[in-house]
C-alpha cells in the first residue's frame, strides 16, 4: 500500500498556489494586525515603538521609503497619516531615496515597509536616514529580520509567511499597519483628528469580515479572467486612495500575468493616458464611495470618457451605487467604507484576477520569471 504525498499541496492547503491560499488568508492576515493594539481604555497602544510622545511632537515630517508592492501600501498610507496628523507626508521609492539628497533631520520620521524585511534598497535607506539622525520605524513581516533589527522601532504586521513572489496579505497587512501609525501619531500628538481615532478603529475592525465578503464573491471574477487572458494590455485608474490600488493591481498582471498593465491617476487621462484606449481595452476602475466630496461623480465622469472610446469598463464599486451600473460592462460591488478604507477592500478583487489570468496562460504564480521574492541586492 502506498500513499502519495505531495508536500507542496500540503502546505498549500488545498490550494493551487500559495498566493491564493494567501489571498484567502488576508482576513485572518488583517485581523492579527490589529490584534492587541487597544488597552483598557480603548487608547492605542503601540508599545513597540518606543518612541515618547514628547518626542512624537517634534516630528515636522514623515517619510515612507520602500519597494514595490510595499511602496504602493505607502503611497496609500500617506492620504490617511496627512489626513489624521496634518503632518506632511512623503513617499519614496527606495532605490530613489538616498541618491537624491533627500531632507531628512532629526525631526524626520522615516517610516520604512518591508515584507521581508531584508530587500536591500529598503535597508540601506534606513542606514543612511540614521545616519542623518531620523527616527527610523520599521513596517514589517518578518521577525528579526535585518531592517527591523537595524531602525529604532519596529511594527510587525503578523501576516504569516507569504511565499507566493507577488505580495498580497503583505499588502493588506502593511496598509493595515501604516494605518494603525497614523493613527497613534494623531492621538499621542493630540491634533484635532485624535479625538475620531476610536471611531476609525472601530471601523478598521469590521474589515477582516468585509473582506471575507469580498473573497466569498469571487465566481464573476474567474469568468472575467476567462474572457479577458488573452487581452495584450489592462489599464486601472483610481483616485485618492483608489489610485495606489490602481498601481498595485496593474503590478499584480505585470508580475504573475506578464501582461501590459498601467495604473493611473483617473484624472490624469486626458493629459495623456486617454491616447492608449482603444476598442475593447479592459480598463479597470475603482470607485470612491458615494460621499459629500465630489470624488466619485468625478470618477464616473472618467469613465464615461474611457467607454465612449471604446474601452471595456471593469468597475469596482461600493454595493448599492446605482449611479455608475449604466457605464460599467462588468461591475464588481464592494463592502461599504470609507475611502480611506476602501484600499483594503478593492485591492483584493484585483489580486484574485491577476492569479486566475497568470493560472489560465499556464504561468508559475508562485515563482514567476526574474523575479525574486526579497532581493538583497542593491
Ligand atoms: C520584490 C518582490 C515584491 C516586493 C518587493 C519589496 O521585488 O518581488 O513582491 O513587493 O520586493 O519586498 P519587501 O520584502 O521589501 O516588501
Amino acid at each position: 500500500y502506498h500513499v502519495d504525498w505531495d508536500l507542496s499541496a500540503a502546505e498549500k492547503g488545498g490550494y493551487d498556489w500559495f498566493m491564493r491560499k494567501e489571498i484567502y488568508e488576508q482576513p485572518q492576515a488583517v485581523a492579527d494586525t490589529l490584534l492587541g493594539r487597544f488597552d483598557s481604555d480603548r487608547r492605542l497602544t503601540l508599545d513597540e515603538i518606543r518612541i515618547s510622545a514628547s518626542e512624537l511632537r517634534t516630528i515636522d515630517k514623515v517619510v515612507i521609503v520602500a519597494c514595490g508592492t510595499a511602496y504602493y501600501a505607502g503611497l496609500v498610507a500617506k492620504y490617511a497619516i496627512e489626513h489624521w496628523t496634518r503632518i506632511p507626508c512623503e513617499v519614496e521609492i527606495a532605490s530613489e531615496f538616498r541618491y537624491r539628497d533627500p531632507i531628512v533631520t532629526s525631526r524626520t520620521l522615516v517610516v520604512t515597509i518591508s515584507q521581508s524585511g531584508e530587500t536591500a534598497d529598503t535597508l540601506m535607506a534606513v542606514r543612511y536616514a540614521r545616519e542623518q539622525g531620523a527616527k527610523v520605524i520599521a513596517i514589517c513581516n518578518t521577525n528579526g529580520s535585518t531592517i527591523p533589527r537595524e531602525s529604532d522601532a519596529v511594527i510587525y504586521t503578523h501576516a504569516g509567511p507569504e511565499i507566493g513572489v507577488a505580495s498580497t496579505k503583505g499588502f493588506l497587512t502593511q496598509v493595515t499597519a501604516c494605518y494603525l501609525l497614523g493613527l497613534f501619531l494623531a492621538q499621542e500628538r493630540g491634533t484635532k483628528f485624535g479625538d475620531e481615532v476610536a471611531t476609525v478603529m472601530a471601523e478598521m475592525e469590521t474589515m477582516p469580515a468585509k473582506i471575507q465578503e469580498v473573497l466569498d464573491g469571487t465566481d464573476a471574477l474567474l469568468a472575467l479572467a476567462r474572457d479577458l487572458h488573452q487581452t495584450e494590455s489592462v489599464l486601472f485608474l483610481g483616485r485618492h486612495a483608489g489610485y495606489p490600488v490602481a498601481l498595485e493591481g496593474a503590478l499584480k498582471l505585470k508580475e504573475i500575468a506578464y501582461l501590459h498593465a498601467e495604473g493611473f491617476p483617473a484624472g490624469e487621462l486626458k493629459h495623456g493616458p486617454i491616447a492608449l484606449v482603444e476598442e475593447g481595452i479592459p480598463v479597470f476602475v475603482v470607485v470612491p464611495p458615494q460621499g459629500r466630496d465630489q470624488l466619485h461623480d468625478k470618477v464616473i465622469s472618467n469613465i464615461q470618457e474611457v467607454r465612449a472610446r471604446g474601452a471595456h469598463t471593469i468597475v469596482l464599486a461600493e454595493e448599492g451605487d446605482e449611479e455608475v451600473r449604466p457605464y460599467a460592462d462588468r461591475l464588481i460591488s464592494l463592502p461599504r467604507a470609507s475611502t480611506l478604507l476602501q484600499p483594503l477592500l478593492a485591492t483584493v478583487p484585483l489580486q484574485i484576477f491577476a492569479c486566475e489570468v497568470a493560472t489560465l496562460l499556464g504561468h508559475d504564480v508562485d515563482q514567476p520569471r526574474n523575479l525574486a521574492k526579497s532581493v538583497t541586492v542593491e
